[in-house]
């Protein structure tokens, strides 16, 4: 694989809210991204994971043009899709980046037909013909497996299987190379989402697609993912190659969140009290954000927020006090 920089996140931060209330007082901030740098490569599966709430789905919003960032940067290839005056470049995200969502039914205009949905793109974002369409349209459709008769079906005669497909068809028809998947098959049945993410597997290496593919489901992650980051309460706090987080875990709250996938062999942490503080986004604490929970949290910890800092080659860590890598934990 190549290691490209395909996309290019710097110092990304999203508040929503804040400000002042008519009757001036001051209106609470959710500080839902708070400082992420983050490279996902040309061609790679970059899979981000973390509780529900940490900020995944705003980090892929805004990676789409969807929300515009409070801070930082967001470059493609080299490109600004934002850049530090906080510009977005729109018409580079609609082509290029393109959001695939969790239900996908819903994010289908339920009176346009497949043809039309599909069609859109073609018209609006590359002029194409009427002739062109047509043939172009067959193409999408046999590239996402679907018939094209379907074309002149409305999306609730589709299964959510099929509709993520139409999904997928839409972004490829406004020429999308980077696609960012937000829990892509978690609405799906089971049996369906393996065939999904199969075609997804199939067009990156057929069309050299670059996926960023958020999940909550970490069994999925380790098997369709090259890389992955964990984020926690807005900032990525572990990111590396896929057999590295999953093996060798070395922020504590990866291993939280390993600790709750069957099978695991690694060591585990301590069980969580249950009466724990989870920390509020409102406010978030001065240090570390996951003091509160974590088993070797120190003084230090609550004092400053540690940086992300490579430990070995692809292996980024923001933690004070790194467990050890497993193997040398059995000697314990
Ligand atoms: N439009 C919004 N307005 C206010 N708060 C928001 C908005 N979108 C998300 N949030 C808040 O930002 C935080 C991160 O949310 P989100 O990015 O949806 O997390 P995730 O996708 O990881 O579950 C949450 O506290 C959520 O309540
Ligand atoms: S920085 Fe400190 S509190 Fe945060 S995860 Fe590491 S050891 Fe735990
Ligand atoms: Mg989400």
């Amino acid at each position: 694989m190549t290691t490209q920089t395909k996309l290019e996140v710097s110092d990304l931060v999203k508040h929503f809210g804040g400000g002042l209330s008519l009757m001036r007082k001051r209106r609470p901030s959710v500080q839902a991204v708070r400082g992420i740098t983050l490279k996902v490569i040309a061609g790679e599966i970059l899979g981000v994971v973390g509780e529900s709430g940490c900020g995944k789905s705003t980090l892929a919003k805004m990676l789409v043009g969807l929300d515009q960032p409070s801070e930082g940067t967001i470059q493609l290839d080299g490109n600004d899709l934002v850049g530090a005056n906080g510009k977005v470049n729109l018409k580079q995200h609609a082509r290029r980046v393109q959001y695939i969502f969790q239900d996908p039914i819903s994010s289908l205009n339920p009176r346009k037909t497949i043809r039309d949905i599909l069609s859109a793109p073609l018209i609006y974002l590359q002029g194409l013909s009427a002739e062109q369409r047509q043939s172009r349209l067959e193409e999408l459709m046999t590239q996402v497996n679907l018939r094209p008769e379907f074309l002149e079906r409305y999306p609730h005669e589709f299964s959510g299987g099929q509709a993520q497909r139409i999904g997928v068809a839409r972004a490829l028809a406004a020429e999308a190379d980077v696609l960012i998947l937000d829990e892509p098959v978690s609405a799906l049945d089971v049996s369906v989402q393996a065939q999904v993410l199969n075609l997804f597997k199939d067009l990156r290496e057929s069309l050299h697609l670059t996926y960023v593919f958020i999940s909550h489901d970490l069994g999925v992650v380790r098997n369709f993912c090259d890389r992955v980051a964990v984020m926690y309460l807005g900032r990525v706090v572990e990111e590396g190659p896929v057999e590295a987080i999953f093996s060798q875990p070395r922020h504590p709250y990866t291993q939280r969140l390993l600790d709750s996938v069957p099978g695991q062999l690694v060591r585990k942490l301590p069980a969580e009290d249950d009466a724990v503080e989870l920390p509020d986004p409102m406010h978030p604490p001065v240090g570390c954000a996951f003091a509160a929970r974590c088993p070797v949290a120190t003084a230090e910890c609550r004092q400053s927020d540690p940086e992300l800092d490579a430990l070995a080659t692809g292996h980024r860590v923001a933690c004070y006090h790194p467990l050890s890598p497993p193997d040398a934990n059995n000697h314990d």
